[in-house]
């Protein structure tokens, strides 16, 4: 069973004007789309891995062939780091969380203004490419940081919640080099919904 590019939640256009059609066409169906395919074609040369999760194998990239380990850490990580991207968007996104959830990161962070400060700051620092991250870390304790490329926080036993892709390539045809603004505008459309059901599954 090959890895299959999920689809988009929701339409192309539907995340305008935080982020454009023309990105998340070329996001979706180009940069994810390849991701799964090199994926795919890195399994394919290992067949005992088929049947395993994206998750699992990077869960435990030490005991995947050192012909395939690299490609499986990257296009892997593109793979489920993308999956998750989609799925904490939505057009009727924003404001904050509620429940259990809001507790939990008034608990870890203090409130949510100084979450999604530091949140915003770990998106912001991060140099070149790589992914902005609410995360439950090995100890189950939420954390935020960052990662380079497609580096998966599954690839330390962590759970990611909320991901923010800040490679170039997800924002520069709306923002150019203005990554604060695209970082700013991105809480406009963050889909606490779904953060809460990965936050409830992970901690269940
Ligand atoms: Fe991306």
């Amino acid at each position: 069973m090959a890895f299959e590019l999920p689809p988009l939640p929701y339409g192309y256009d539907d995340l305008a004007p935080t982020i454009g059609g023309d990105t998340m066409r070329v996001h979706h169906d180009k940069h994810h789309a390849g991701y799964t395919r090199n994926l795919n074609a890195a399994i394919e040369k290992h067949p005992e891995f088929k049947g395993l999760s994206a998750e699992d194998l990077l869960r435990n990239l030490a005991s995947v062939p050192g012909d395939i380990r690299t490609a499986v850490q990257n296009n892997g990580g593109g793979y489920v780091n993308h999956a998750l991207f989609w799925e904490v968007m939505s057009p009727h996104g924003g404001g904050t969380p509620d429940g259990a959830l809001a507790a939990a990161i008034d608990a870890a962070f203090g409130n949510f203004d100084d979450f999604a400060a530091q949140f915003s700051r770990a998106a912001m620092t991060r140099f070149g490419s790589g992914w902005a991250w609410l995360a439950l870390d090995a100890f189950g304790k939420l954390v935020v940081y960052s990662t380079a490329n497609q580096e998966s926080p599954y690839l330390t036993n962590f759970i990611p919640l909320l991901g923010l892709d800040v490679w170039e390539h997800a924002y520069y045809l709306n923002y150019q080099n203005r990554r604060g603004d695209y970082v700013a505008a991105f809480w406009n459309v963050v889909n606490w919904d779904a953060v809460a059901a990965k936050w409830v599954a992970a901690t269940r």
